[in-house]
């Protein structure tokens, strides 16, 4: 009698044991996830955008993904697929504890103006108290301390604050966003010229999209700790090249005006553009003329395992807005 009880009594075990395997594989899977948890900061910008698809296209589970953001309310689609979205400003510190708690690795992408080395130097200090143990984070292209793109000189800070802080650190040099070529393309199709103050100065624009995927890679793969790569697109063009390219695919003749930072400067007042975007325009200019911004690099290539967007792929890509009328406005350098 006390075999044939025994006996039921392992049965039973066994039988909800079966049931209950796949549950607890799953809760420990899950509990997995948030031990590696990614901490994705300005998380309703356009790149956290592109960044967050990627990780998931890379199979990152939603448990592993914490979204900072000011604005919370923005991302409640994520919020409601089950993905933890968090308050966090880096203007106010006090919010970032709780914003980076449980988070292994954070993707620090840049934030824009004048405070960004103050800001950036904020979150790498809550990052540290928090436990996070690699940080990724999105520079610029060759951020020495003469690059008179004003952006440089908080990313050069950040970088330093980053290799000081204690925690391994992935610096992405992104090159400038090929995407806003297109905007750009179209104001100077509608004009039939290009103004620009960046002389006969290359570039190699890099799709932001691109950009985003080497930076899933780096937070999903080893062997990246320590390391400060060039993300580069991959053709060197300047703005001949890129007048070239658009008369090509519209089958109208663009032409270059090239100008002093000054005139340049007056017809971006002139368009209305406010002050500090067009400093930062004609900074990039000067950049560019003065080949801070002539660096290829193929490292985006092998980091993603494919050819990235070429100038020419993304303006055929979006050849409908390329050609629908712009409102009026010049066509220097562009954010
Ligand atoms: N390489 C290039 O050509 C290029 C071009 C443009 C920009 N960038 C750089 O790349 C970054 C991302 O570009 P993007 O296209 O995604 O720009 P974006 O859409 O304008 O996003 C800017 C991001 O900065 C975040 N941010 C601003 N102030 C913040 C603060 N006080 N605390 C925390 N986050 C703050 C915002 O996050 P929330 O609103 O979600 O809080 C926002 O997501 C830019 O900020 C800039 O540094 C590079």
């Amino acid at each position: 009698m006390i075999a044939v009880l025994r006996c039921l009594a392992l049965s039973l075990v066994l039988v909800v044991g079966a049931a209950l395997a796949p549950a607890c594989a799953r809760a420990a899977e899950e509990a997995g996830a948030r031990a590696n948890a990614i901490v994705v900061t300005g998380a309703s910008g356009e790149f956290a955008a592109d960044a967050i698809a990627e990780l998931l296209a890379r199979g990152v589970p939603f448990e592993q993904l914490i979204l900072v953001t000011r604005t919370p309310e923005k991302l409640a689609s994520y919020a409601q697929a089950g993905i933890t979205v968090r308050q966090g400003d880096f203007d106010r510190p006090e919010s970032l504890p709780a914003a980076f708690e449980g988070g292994k690795q954070l993707l620090l992408i840049s934030t824009p103006g004048e405070n960004a080395a103050a800001r950036h130097a904020a979150a790498l200090s809550a990052a540290r108290r928090a436990g996070i143990r690699h940080v990724v984070y999105t520079s610029l292209t060759n951020p020495v301390e003469d690059n008179p793109a004003t952006p440089a000189r908080a990313h050069r800070l950040t970088e330093e604050a980053l290799k000081k802080s204690g925690m391994a650190y992935t610096i992405l040099r992104n090159q400038r966003f090929a995407d806003a070529l297109v905007e750009r393309g179209a104001q100077a199709l509608a004009a039939g010229e290009i103004v620009t103050n960046s002389g006969r100065g290359k570039w190699a624009p890099v799709a932001r999209r691109d950009c985003a995927a080497a930076a899933a890679v780096v937070l999903t793969t080893g062997g990246h700790e320590g390391k400060i790569y060039d993300i580069t697109g991959p053709d060197l063009i300047n703005e001949r090249d890129f007048a070239e390219l658009l008369g090509d695919i519209a089958r109208r003749p663009v032409r270059v005006l090239e100008v002093s930072d000054t005139a340049y400067m007056a017809s971006l007042l002139q368009a209305g553009l406010p002050k500090p975007e067009i400093l930062e325009r004609a900074s990039f200019g000067v950049a560019i003329r003065d080949n801070y911004l002539n660096i290829k690099s193929d490292t985006l290539e092998i980091l993603i395992g494919r050819k990235p967007r070429s100038v020419r792929e993304l303006l055929e890509t979006n050849k409908a807005r390329l050609l629908a009328a712009p409102a009026p406005s010049p066509s220097g350098p562009s954010k």
